[in-house]
């Protein structure tokens, strides 16, 4: 059907234009099957929930190297990590992510686990985090929407319903395009073209992978998604 196609455009358009950035599998390792270090997704997730991707790869650097593991943030003194952390913003999550490594350090002997369900039950981690790191780490096919991934669906399908409440169709439709097997990379294919194809602002549809399928390009639109609720 049409979402097939569409996954596989998108799909087949990271392969050559993934970002290269250092908490992940380039798309040609990742599909003979190596998977990112799951404390890395871990990492980069909880830095990016607030912080742009330029801004946070010179922090992930410091802290893997500072820190390898999560068994060596978990013996960290929190006074250093959050030292470490100065300049991220949100200190809640830096105290969340000294939480969420003395909980897997001792609770689950290091191991990250593989399921949402699962990684839902850890400290600082939520519904979007859980999905990303399942789908990113662990391969499961979870279905992943960030800010980038919400703006590119909505506008494909023209998703009317004013957010929040148009969340639920453009997950449906996430859900849709998600395929069974690289729903990690999928997600991150999703995620470089929201950032940098299908911006907020003058998107670049000329380059746009999945174009010809776009209800909103097809009416001039594009900037009118995903709509926000009336004031
Ligand atoms: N934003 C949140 N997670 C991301 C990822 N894995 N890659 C790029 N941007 C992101």
């Amino acid at each position: 059907g049409e979402a097939a196609e569409i996954a596989a455009k998108i799909s087949a358009h990271y392969v050559d234009n993934a970002r290269q950035l250092p908490w992940r599998v380039p798309p040609h390792r990742s599909q003979a099957g190596e998977r990112p270090d799951p404390y890395h997704v871990w990492l980069s997730e909880i830095m990016l929930q607030q912080t742009t991707v330029a801004a946070v790869i010179g922090y992930f650097e410091t802290f893997i190297r500072r820190w390898p593991t999560v068994t060596d943030m978990a013996a960290a003194r929190e006074s250093d990590i959050l030292a470490a952390w100065a300049g991220l913003g949100y200190y809640a999550r830096a105290r969340n992510l000294f939480k969420c490594a003395t909980y897997v350090t001792e609770k689950r002997d290091g191991i990250f686990p593989q399921t949402e369900s699962e990684l839902l039950e850890l400290p600082g981690i939520g519904p979007y985090t859980a999905a990303a790191i399942a789908a990113i780490a662990f391969g499961q096919r979870a279905v992943v929407v960030d800010a980038n991934i919400e703006r590119l669906v909505a506008r494909l399908h023209a998703i009317s319903t004013p957010l929040p409440a148009g969340k639920k169709a453009i997950r449906a439709a996430m859900d849709d395009l998600t395929p069974e097997d690289g729903a990690g990379d999928f997600a991150q294919a999703c995620m470089d073209i929201g950032a940098s194809v299908c911006s907020a602002r003058s998107p670049k549809c000329a380059i746009c992978p999945v174009r010809s399928h776009c209800r909103a390009h097809a009416t001039g639109k594009m900037e009118e998604f995903p709509v926000k609720p009336p004031k």
